[in-house]
């Protein structure tokens, strides 16, 4: 195990496939994974039941991330929206910063982990798709889970959140410039989370660290 700080940072629009990229690597490096939309999907949720969301986010606690509401699409967008508050980013900022680079290592998947959060971190990966195989994914899965989809109004939600997230003046969702880029537009699960744990072990293997199981 480490001990060392080792930090893995997975930037990316939504249903790129990072969530399940990030739980593939923190599983195979035995690091601790934090899903940082969680954050911001919990203040929008919030904020979509009347609370303030600079308040709800410098209230935030852990069981606030254990919602069972939290993938709706209409919380998704209620978190794009909270998320380009300044002093809500701000008021996430310390517990994403201490939580990358806990010892053991640690994994973390956003929009601004490369750019903002962590830019020392030891492995960046930028992982994307094309609009049109995100929202076709992002439908199944909300059909897979009972609920009822369009795929030209998911096509249109995943549009819209693209947009406010790369478009934001503070912390917008871009690639840092020692990212590696993964378009896993043509790729299955099994090969882009192949092709993420290649890259982290050789990050790994660079500083000397273990790369085994
Ligand atoms: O990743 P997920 O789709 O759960 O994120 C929900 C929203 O939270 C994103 O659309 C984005 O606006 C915001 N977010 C962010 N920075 C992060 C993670 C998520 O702005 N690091």
């Amino acid at each position: 195990m480490t001990t060392a700080p080792f930090t893995v940072a997975i930037d990316g629009p939504a249903a790129a496939g990072k969530g399940t990229v990030a739980r593939a690597v923190a599983a195979r490096f035995g690091l601790a994974h934090l899903d940082t939309g969680l954050l911001y999907r919990a203040i929008g949720a919030q904020m979509l039941t009347g609370a303030d969301p600079i308040e709800a986010a410098q209230t935030l606690t852990p069981d606030a991330l254990e919602r069972d509401d939290l993938r709706t699409a209409d919380v998704a967008q209620a978190a794009s929206k909270v998320a380009v508050i300044p002093e809500v980013r701000a008021a996430l900022l310390d517990f994403q910063r201490a939580f990358a680079r806990r010892a053991g290592g640690a994994v973390l998947d956003g929009r601004d982990i490369g750019t903002v959060i962590c830019p020392q971190a030891e492995a960046k990966l930028f992982v994307t798709a094309s609009a049109e195989v995100r929202a076709a994914r992002r439908h199944a899965e909300l059909l897979g889970r009972g609920a009822d989809a369009d795929l030209a109004t998911v096509l249109e939600d995943v549009r819209a959140r693209d947009a406010r997230d790369a478009d934001r003046a503070t912390a917008p969702m871009r690639a840092a410039d020692t990212a590696h880029v993964l378009d896993t537009s043509e790729m299955t699960v099994d090969a882009a989370v192949a092709a993420a744990i290649a890259v982290v072990a050789a990050a790994r293997s660079a500083l000397g660290l273990g790369v085994e199981r």
